[in-house]
């Protein structure tokens, strides 16, 4: 088993392979410990940051970051990324959770699991989008599996499973036409077929709520509970809402009017992504500045303007840190791809998941989508929405307190129609 394994490895992903012996789940299939060692792209990384020649000024009008990244920005983050940035350190943390990989449908899926202690533990599927990575889920894996208590005074804590999606981080990159119900389906093999849960909960935001949606509609055996912070349905336009007879809060407001300004001047990279994929991908693929302008400005400009100071821990450091994990296992060009695959991954027309389990949503005020109650209600079995004034699309790194808080709630619903 080992050797065909082996065999299977795309060389991309075989760097950082453990040397550890493989863990076999209860149906003889394979799990192989996984520990992250990239230090040895590190120096060409730096190499590529400190030559990359930058303008001394503006070549556009200096519209601040109105018109994409400021190149005032791009400057101190490049200077943070060479006198200021360790990603030994960063690697050291990352190694502190425990990561595997396992072969299913012929493609290497790699993912944190950490377990509770509490063997009543709720497993928690936490997926993420573009341009995140499992390092969105970093600050809150632990908390998660501490034992804690629901508002309505429940015990809850979870067994914690966070995957790279196909394409990113240590996962495969995905075969032709691979799309999100395919994910899906990887993802409920892992979680029954692999780790042999029989039923779990599934927390999604940006890509990760499409796939959540799927695994929530489709395997309604498994998955007992949905907790999202982003819908797979394009949000409507203010007439539209009010002709739905849907009125907005002074917050929902604001958030109303972010998401319109997303649709009119911040989707340029979603149609480049989904119609050139491969132009966007190959210019980026060796220039850590240049992913740092196009992913960076996405973590800046999506996000709380109180980033880096509490309740967020979206440090400039942990935008580098993002950015580096991209460029260092070389899988920006395969990340981009989801959105080609799955050109109608969003779809304007609402569809009610056929499921009777519980659905849970927060949302943020910074995110750049925003849907209020009554349409995320037209999804799925909606029982408890809340709206945070701080945070935005990376709720795991700009309001980790609000984030577990609402995951925690699944615990109130969990169990009853299970
Ligand atoms: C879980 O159990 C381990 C081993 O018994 C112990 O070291 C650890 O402190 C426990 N963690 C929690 C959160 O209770
Ligand atoms: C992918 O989809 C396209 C369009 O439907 C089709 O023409 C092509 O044969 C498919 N490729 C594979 C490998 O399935
Ligand atoms: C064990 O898991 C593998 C991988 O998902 C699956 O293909 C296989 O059918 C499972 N075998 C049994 C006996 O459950
Ligand atoms: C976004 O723009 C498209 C057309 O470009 C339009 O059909 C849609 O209603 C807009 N949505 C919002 C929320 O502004
Ligand atoms: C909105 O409210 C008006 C007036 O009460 C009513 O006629 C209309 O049917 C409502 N529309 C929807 C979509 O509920
Ligand atoms: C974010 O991008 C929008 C356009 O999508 C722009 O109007 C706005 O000024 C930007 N804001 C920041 C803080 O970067
Ligand atoms: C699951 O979905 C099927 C239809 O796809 C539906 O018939 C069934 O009632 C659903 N089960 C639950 C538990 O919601």
């Amino acid at each position: 088993m080992r050797a065909s394994w082996v065999k299977l490895l795309p060389l991309s992903c075989l760097y950082g392979a453990s040397q550890g012996s493989p863990i076999h789940a209860r149906n003889n299939s394979l799990i192989q410990p996984f520990h992250v060692d990239l230090s040895s792209r590190v120096p060409r990384m730096l190499d590529q940051i400190q030559n990359t020649k930058l303008p001394a000024q503006p070549v556009y009008v200096d519209t601040g970051s109105a018109k994409g990244i400021a190149l005032s920005d791009l400057k101190s983050f490049r200077e943070e990324w060479l006198t200021d940035f360790d990603w030994e350190s960063e690697q050291n943390d990352i190694n502190k959770f425990n990561h595997y990989t396992t072969l299913i449908e012929g493609l290497i899926i790699h993912f944190i699991y950490e377990k509770s202690n509490s063997s009543d533990a709720i497993p928690l599927l936490l997926l993420h989008g573009w341009p995140g990575s499992f390092l969105e889920f970093a600050p809150i894996i632990d908390q998660l599996t501490e034992q804690a208590t629901t508002a309505t005074g429940k015990k809850v804590s979870f067994d914690v499973i966070v995957p790279s999606l196909p394409g990113f981080a240590f996962s495969s990159a995905p075969p032709v036409n691979w799309t999100v119900p395919d994910t899906a389906r990887v993802f409920n093999t892992l979680l029954t077929d692999v780790l042999k849960y029989n039923t779990y909960a599934v927390f999604g935001t940006d890509w990760g709520s499409g796939i959540a949606y799927t695994l929530y509609g489709q395997y309604n055996t498994t998955v007992r509970a949905a907790h999202l912070a982003f819908l797979p349905f394009f949000p409507l336009t203010p007439p539209e809402l009010a002709a739905e007879n849907i009125t907005l809060t002074p917050l929902e407001e604001f958030e109303e009017a972010n998401t319109v300004e997303w649709n009119n001047s911040g989707e340029g990279y979603f149609t480049e992504q989904t119609t050139k994929p491969n132009t966007i991908g190959l210019a980026l693929q060796d220039s850590p500045i240049g992913q740092l302008a196009w992913i960076g400005e996405k973590f800046l400009n999506w996000s709380d303007p109180n980033a880096g100071t509490y309740p967020s821990v979206l440090t400039h450091n942990a935008i580098l840190t993002s950015v580096s994990l991209y460029y260092l296992t070389e899988s920006f060009a395969s990340s981009v791809v989801i959105y080609a695959q799955n050109p109608n991954g969003f779809s304007s027309v609402y569809s009610k998941a056929t499921t009777d389990a519980p659905l849970l949503f927060s949302a943020f005020k910074y995110n750049v989508g925003f849907w209020p109650p009554a349409l995320v209600a037209k999804a799925g079995n909606l029982v408890l929405y809340r709206n945070h004034e701080s945070g935005g699309h990376f709720p795991g790194l700009d309001n980790p307190v609000a984030l577990v808080e609402d995951l925690r709630e699944v615990g109130s619903n969990w169990g009853e129609s299970v």
